[in-house]
């Protein structure tokens, strides 16, 4: 388990040093499935710097990384790498964006990592053995209800064509807590949860790279991941809730009355 998290470490700040040195450089900017869905050169730069250390360290292993092919065989090991989560942040210049590396081991969530590179955090979680920022054990925030709470989310690419549905849960979070904010990065937002700078988090549709080391973080911090109905949260599903643990019954009532009361 060491050997796994000192080698995601050093991969994220490799990669995260890669975004310091160019988030104010011209970069060049492509559009992946939509205009508002965008990759950047060094979106590609740091991805393929993060395969291929993990491939040279661990070469059975599956590594499913955003932005290149899976590549490495069927393997109980896989990783799940985003190299630069909040890249419309990164594109704009917006002080907001981190790297995010975690393994799982068939299917369980062993060790994740998500560094963000301009504030020099490092969040890092291992099964078992707890959450840290930057080597200090942090835990999720006390606030027991949704009156009393911050919340954070974002908004899936497909943003566009589904504006209304996507609004509909906002306007329910936004007039029953203190504040929702939308950073632009979901591996930020979960470790936010983590340590107890906001109190929950809901999004549609992420991928598994982007929630899968900070679902851990949000785990071993003391809190809670499920799916909008309690489920058991997948980094492969459709629905991502993060909490504190004792705002989890309020969060996933207000998004079933939602959900149930869609035209
Ligand atoms: C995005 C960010 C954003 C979230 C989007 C993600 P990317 O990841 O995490 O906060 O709202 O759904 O796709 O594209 O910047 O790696
Ligand atoms: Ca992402
Ligand atoms: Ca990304």
């Amino acid at each position: 388990m060491d050997q796994f998290l000192t080698v995601a470490q050093e991969a994220t700040h490799q990669a995260g040093a890669l975004l310091r040195d160019n988030w104010l450089k011209p970069k060049t900017i492509e559009i992946k499935t939509d205009i508002v869905d965008l990759v950047t050169n060094v979106d590609k730069a740091a991805d393929a710097l993060i395969t291929s250390m993990l491939r040279a360290q661990f070469p059975t292993h599956k590594i499913i990384a955003e932005e290149s092919a899976v590549s490495g065989q069927e393997s109980p090991y896989q990783w799940y790498i985003d190299p630069l989560d909040g890249t419309t942040n990164f594109a704009h210049g917006f002080p907001h964006f981190a790297v995010s590396i975690a393994l799982a081991h068939q299917s369980q969530l062993l060790v994740g990592v998500v560094y963000d590179p301009l504030r020099d955090e490092t969040f890092c979680a291992s099964r078992g053995h707890g959450a840290t920022l930057n080597g200090k054990p942090v835990h999720v925030s006390p606030a027991p209800t949704l009156a009393q709470a911050l919340l954070l989310t974002g908004f899936p690419y497909d943003r566009r064509k589904r504006s209304e549905f996507y609004l509909r849960f906002y306007q329910a979070f936004m007039v029953r807590t203190q504040g929702v904010r939308r950073s632009g990065s979901a591996a930020l937002d979960l470790c936010y949860v983590a340590c107890g700078r906001a109190d929950a988090f809901w999004e549609w549709r992420l991928h598994p790279w982007d929630t899968a080391a900070g679902a851990l973080m949000v785990e071993e911090a003391g809190g809670k991941m499920s799916t909008f109905s309690g489920e058991l949260f997948d980094v492969l599903g459709e629905q991502t809730l993060a909490s504190n643990g004792l705002l989890h019954q309020e969060m996933i009532g207000v998004l079933q009355q939602v959900l149930t009361a869609q035209p």
